[in-house]
C-alpha cells in the first residue's frame, strides 16, 4: 500500500516505525520544512531515497497515496485531511482531529463522499492493559458501572513550549486537556460508553503564562448510562511527568491503572474471578512504558491497512475522534460559562476561548 506522511516533527518517527513495521511501501514525506525532512531521514536509512515534498498538494498529485498519515500542527489537521481525503486516500489523523466540530464533521462528510477511511490516532487504545480492560468493559464484568476517573499528571517546562510557536495557542494547539490529555479523555469516554450528555469543569493556567491555553483541567462527566467520570489533567506536576491512571469502578469490578500509559494493573478485581486472577494480572502488568507516546502506532497502522483492504471500519475511526474533540470542547465550555453543559454540543471550537487566560500583566 503507497503510503506517505505528512508532518516530519516530534511525533513523525512513530509514523515511520508504523509504516515500516507495516511494510507499508513509503512513497514521500512533506513538510513545510525541509530541514525537518532531512531530520527524519537521518534517523531512518530506510528513507534515504524516499521522494521530499514541501507542498502536500504537489504530493498527493504527484505520488497518489492510498494512504496518508497527518502528523502536522493540531490546527492544520482538518483542511490537511480534506485535501487528501478529496485526493481519494485514506488518512490517519493525529490526535486531535480537528480543532471544532465543524472541521471534524466536514472531515467525516468528505470521507464518505469519497468512500475513504478516516482513522483518529489514539493510539494507546491499542495497549495491552488498556485493551484488557476494554474486554472487561464489553464482557460486562463491572456489572453497572459507577464511576471512572482518567488523570493526566505530566509536566511540560517552558523549554517544550519554546520548540514550536504553535503549542499552547487556541488557533493551532489548545491547552494540555486538548493536547496532553485528550488521550485519557478519550479512554474514559470511551470505556464509559461514549454518550456523555453532562460536563461540569473548571480550567485553569497557573504556571504556563506564555502560553494561551489551560495548564490545569478537572471535570466531572455524566454519562447516558448513569455512570459519572472525572477528569484531572494537569502539565505542572513538580519533578517532570508522574503518571497516567485510569481507574473504573462499578458493581461487580474495580481495576486500578496507573505508570506511564495505564500500563501498570495495581487493583484487578471482580466478583467472577478469585485473587490468582488479580495476581496474575499485577504481573502480567507490573512495568511502564519507557515513552509517553507508547508503541500503540504500529498496531494502529495495521488496523487501519485490514479497515482499507477489507472495507470496514477502522478500530479507531472519526467519530472516535469527533467524541474525543466534543469532549474537550465541552469542558472548555463548561469552563468558560461556569455552568453545567450539556452534549452533544451544537457547535464549538478552541477558538471560543480566546483570551480566556489573559491577565493583565503583573505589576
Ligand atoms: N499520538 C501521540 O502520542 C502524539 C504525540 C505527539 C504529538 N502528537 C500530535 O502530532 C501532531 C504533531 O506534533 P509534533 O509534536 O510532532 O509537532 P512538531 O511541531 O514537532 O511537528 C509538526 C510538523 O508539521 C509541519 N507542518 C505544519 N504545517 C504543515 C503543512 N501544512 N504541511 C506540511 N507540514 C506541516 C511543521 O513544519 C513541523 O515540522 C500534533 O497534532 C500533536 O498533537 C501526537
Amino acid at each position: 500500500m503507497k503510503y506517505a506522511l505528512i508532518g516530519c516533527g516530534r511525533v513523525s518517527p512513530n509514523h515511520i516505525t508504523a509504516a515500516l513495521q507495516n511494510r507499508l511501501e513509503i512513497v514521500a514525506l512533506c513538510d513545510l520544512l525541509p530541514e525537518a525532512i532531512a531530520d527524519l531521514k537521518q534517523q531512518f536509512p530506510e528513507l534515504r531515497t524516499t521522494k521530499e515534498y514541501t507542498d502536500h498538494r504537489e504530493m498527493l498529485r504527484a505520488e497518489k497515496p492510498e494512504l496518508v498519515a497527518i502528523a502536522t500542527v493540531s490546527g492544520t489537521h482538518a483542511a490537511l485531511a480534506v485535501d487528501c481525503i478529496r485526493a481519494g486516500c485514506n488518512v490517519i489523523i493525529e490526535k486531535p482531529i480537528a480543532l471544532s466540530l465543524a472541521d471534524a464533521d466536514l472531515i467525516l462528510a468528505e470521507a464518505e463522499k469519497a468512500g475513504v477511511k478516516v482513522c483518529a490516532n489514539h493510539q494507546n487504545r491499542f495497549n495491552p492493559s488498556v485493551q484488557a480492560i476494554r474486554c472487561a468493559v464489553e464482557q460486562g464484568r463491572f456489572g453497572k458501572m459507577y464511576h471512572a476517573t482518567a488523570q493526566t499528571r505530566w509536566n511540560r517546562p517552558k523549554a517544550y513550549y519554546d520548540q514550536a510557536s504553535w503549542r499552547g495557542t487556541w488557533a493551532q494547539d489548545g491547552g494540555c486537556l486538548m493536547n496532553q490529555c485528550i488521550h485519557n479523555i478519550d479512554l474514559l469516554n470511551w470505556m464509559l460508553g461514549g454518550s456523555p450528555v453532562s460536563v461540569t469543569a473548571v480550567t485553569d493556567n497557573l504556571a504556563h503564562a506564555y502560553i494561551e491555553g489551560e495548564d490545569l483541567g478537572l471535570a466531572i462527566i455524566r454519562y447516558a448510562n448513569g455512570a459519572f467520570g472525572t477528569v484531572e489533567g494537569t502539565v505542572n506536576t513538580f519533578g517532570g511527568n508522574l503518571e497516567q491512571m485510569l481507574c473504573l469502578f462499578g458493581e461487580t469490578g474495580s481495576v486500578e491503572a496507573g505508570g506511564t500509559l495505564n500500563d501498570v494493573i495495581r487493583v484487578w478485581r471482580f466478583a467472577d474471578a478469585g485473587p490468582e486472577e488479580e495476581a496474575a494480572m499485577k504481573q502480567r502488568f507490573s512495568t511502564a512504558a519507557e515513552h509517553i507516546y507508547g508503541c500503540g502506532h504500529t498496531p494502529l497502522y495495521a488496523d487501519m491497512i485490514e479497515a482499507v483492504e477489507q472495507d470496514r471500519a477502522p478500530y479507531v475511526d472519526g467519530r472516535a475522534g469527533r467524541s474525543a474533540l466534543e469532549l474537550v470542547l465541552a469542558i472548555y465550555r463548561a469552563s468558560m460559562t461556569h455552568a453545567p453543559v450539556s452534549l452533544p454540543l451544537e457547535a464549538a471550537s478552541t477558538l471560543d476561548c480566546m483570551g480566556l487566560f489573559c491577565r493583565e500583566p503583573e505589576e
